[in-house]
């Protein structure tokens, strides 16, 4: 550049708002949500979790209140997570097999009010079922067995494809179970039951709400590291997800979500494939105490949170503030 003015003007296209919305590479709609929802026994009961303010676990009854909410505001699709009564839960975690479980209720009474008109995507692992909170079985060290687990979690899913659920998603983090599941659920002609896979899901710091709103805080012992990814790691995220894909998965997962963004723009370009991203619990929860603490404004790190999911390549997200942010987007 030798003249007195710059040949080029980034900030003419940001001088005004009709021409910063023609640019826009990237939009965010109540379509790109994913609303996950905690279910717990009972009819009428709402209780709200302290770790996380905001989001309640519903009864049946209630969750299906949430899920006509959904359908309301745009989002496609609601991810359940039961809260299973303590007495229900058990070393092998067999409540996941029970074809009446909560779970299952929960299923059937959204795809009763809903119809095609909502997806419901259910989360495959142990971890809400199991007396020790460990995602699959353990053997006499504490140790999760791989293969032993992938069959219990090939029943599950089976369970949740007969009570109608769309999108089997495993959060497990074995190996094989993908495969395993896939072919079971071809075997039973549920040719059209699809599979989420968490296939980059790391052992992360940020799970700590999740694990008060399902009950299986204070029941772990030691961590998960054994099967949930090193977050030192992004080659092997890679590996993960070609194994799920290999195997049949439809779509992959990435999770956490916002400081693993880099994880998710290197799968989608490695694969081109539908990529979605959890925003987890310790996510919402610092969010959350950001805007309570006035460091910021909350609908705004709320959207532009979740647009960056976006921009980075995801086709949508799994958050708690799916609701909200639906709203604030006119849906
Ligand atoms: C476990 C599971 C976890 C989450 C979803 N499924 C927690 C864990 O791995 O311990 C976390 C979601 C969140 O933090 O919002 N199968």
């Amino acid at each position: 550049m030798t003249g007195l003015y710059p040949a080029t003007r980034l900030r003419r296209t940001r001088a005004t708002a009709w021409s910063r919305a023609l640019h826009r590479e990237t939009v965010l709609t109540p379509r790109d949500l994913i609303w996950p929802l905690f279910v717990t026994e009972g009819s009428g009961v709402e209780e709200p979790i302290g770790s996380l303010p905001g989001v309640s676990r519903w009864s049946v009854d209630l969750i299906v209140a949430r899920a006509k909410e959904a359908m309301a505001l745009g989002i496609p699709v609601v991810a359940l997570f039961p809260n299973t009564q303590p007495e229900r839960r058990s070393d092998d975690g067999k409540e996941a097999l029970n074809p009446d479980n909560l779970m299952c209720r929960a299923i059937k009474a959204i795809k009763q009010a809903c119809g095609d008109d909502l997806g419901v995507l259910t989360d495959v692992a142990l971890d809400p079922y199991t007396s020790h909170g460990q995602d699959g079985l353990i053997d006499a060290g504490g140790y999760v067995v791989n293969d032993a687990t992938v069959e219990v979690l090939v029943g599950q899913s089976l369970n949740q494809a007969r009570a109608g659920a769309d999108v089997i998603a495993p959060s497990d983090m074995m190996d094989g179970r993908i495969g395993a599941i896939r072919e079971a659920l071809e075997g039973e002609d549920f040719v059209n039951v699809q599979i989420m896979s968490y296939a980059a899901k790391y052992a992360s710091a940020f799970y700590g709400p999740f694990r008060d709103a399902v009950g299986s805080r204070g029941l772990l012992k030691g961590d998960k590291k054994t099967y949930q990814m090193d977050p030192a790691n992004a080659e092997e995220a890679l590996r993960e997800v070609e194994l799920d894909l290999a195997e049949g998965a439809d779509s992959v997962m990435v999770k956490p979500g916002l400081p693993y963004l880099d994880i998710v723009r290197r799968v989608k370009d490695a694969f081109e494939v539908p990529v979605f991203a959890y925003q987890v619990s310790g996510e919402y929860a610092m969010i959350e105490a950001a805007a309570a603490a006035g460091a910021g404004d909350r609908d705004a790190l709320v959207l532009e949170t979740l647009l960056a999911f976006k921009r980075a390549g995801c086709s949508g997200v799994l958050t708690y503030h799916a609701a909200h942010a639906a709203r604030l987007l006119g849906g």
